[in-house]
């Protein structure tokens, strides 16, 4: 959703720009062309992420500045380049979840199309999801599928991990994918418009990487860190992603509320939220990129302090 957020993010006011999942560049490359005026801060945990967005971002030379660090510490990764000594920042950018370079790379085993080692770290925590799988309890387990993967089977499959892994332990994403779909048998196969191993597999990305954990602290320092009308846009792929970033901004554009009058306090608004729902995707990304299905953007500009109603 380039043309979108760049829309959201108005890029040709220049300034300071922070693209806190920076990915293959793309975003961030549209930025840094949109005007000559754009600097940019790009972040990624994944080291492999960055090397590949660097060589891209290289004729940019000295606009560009990239930081290996997780967007839950955004405040101080930031502070480590002195940012925002300099001024405010002029808009951040999000865009959750895997880049096509982590979902594509089998050795990476965050997909269940291409057999690889059950890893799906995106950075730099140490637990992978074969960890997961054979060593957390079988109630955790459960727990982790349910929550985290909205899965109804969840007991029934983690009970088949816990029996399988008594064998041998699960290595494979290949492996996984079959004692998922055996416990669940034929029928969700046939039921489910997904395979039947996406919610399961969902679920331990997000507990591997603690993807839910630091987003609403990350909404709340970036909004901190924003210039007077800077703009923040946020891209998520799920539902419990996008439920946390919809309560975030509803609660920093509702500012405190006074316990006597039940009316929020005007000087504690920091923002408007532009979006009244999340926007998707055309048809005509959709087509060209299936992935971009789920996405959901939600965008926020941060209000004058005088003018905070
Ligand atoms: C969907 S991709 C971003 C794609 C990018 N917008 C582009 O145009 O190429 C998400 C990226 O965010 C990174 N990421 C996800 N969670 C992160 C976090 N908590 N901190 C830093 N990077 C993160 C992933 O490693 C991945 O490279």
């Amino acid at each position: 959703m380039v043309a979108e957020t760049l829309g959201w993010l108005e890029p040709r006011r220049g300034g300071l720009f922070v693209d806190a999942t920076l990915g293959l560049g793309g975003h961030a490359e549209a930025l840094l062309e949109s005007s000559p005026d754009v600097r940019l801060v790009g972040i990624d945990r994944d080291p492999e992420a960055l090397e590949r967005a660097g060589r891209r971002l290289e004729r940019f030379g000295p606009r560009v500045r990239l930081v290996h660090a997780n967007f839950h510490d955004f405040a101080t990764a930031l502070a480590g380049l002195g940012v925002p000594d300099e001024g405010g920042i002029a808009g951040v950018l999000a865009d959750l979840g895997v880049s096509s370079l982590q979902l594509e790379t089998a050795g990476r085993g965050f997909s269940f199309r291409l057999d690889g080692p059950l890893d799906m770290r995106m950075g730099m925590s140490d637990v992978t999801a074969a960890d997961l799988v054979n060593e957390t309890s079988e109630g955790e387990l459960e727990r982790i599928i349910r929550e985290y993967g909205e899965e109804w089977q969840a007991r029934r499959i983690a009970r088949a991990i816990a029996r399988a892994r008594t064998d041998k332990p699960i290595e494979t994403t290949a492996e996984l994918q079959r004692i998922i779909a055996q416990a669940k048998g034929p029928r969700a196969a046939r039921e489910e418009r997904i395979d039947p191993a996406t919610r399961v597999f969902q679920a331990l990305r997000i507990e591997v990487n603690q993807e839910l954990a630091g987003l609403e602290r990350f909404i709340q320092e970036a909004v901190d860190l924003l210039e007077t009308g800077g703009r923040l846009v946020v891209i998520s792929y799920h539902s419990l992603e996008d439920r946390i970033v919809k309560n975030s901004l509803r609660d920093l554009a509702r500012g405190e509320i006074d316990q006597v009058t039940g009316r929020s306090h005007a000087e504690s608004q920091l923002i408007d939220v532009l979006t009244r729902k999340p926007q998707r995707p055309t048809e005509a990304e959709v087509e060209v990129n299936p992935r971009s299905r789920s996405a959901r953007l939600r965008a926020a500009r941060k209000l004058p302090e005088a003018g905070r109603r």
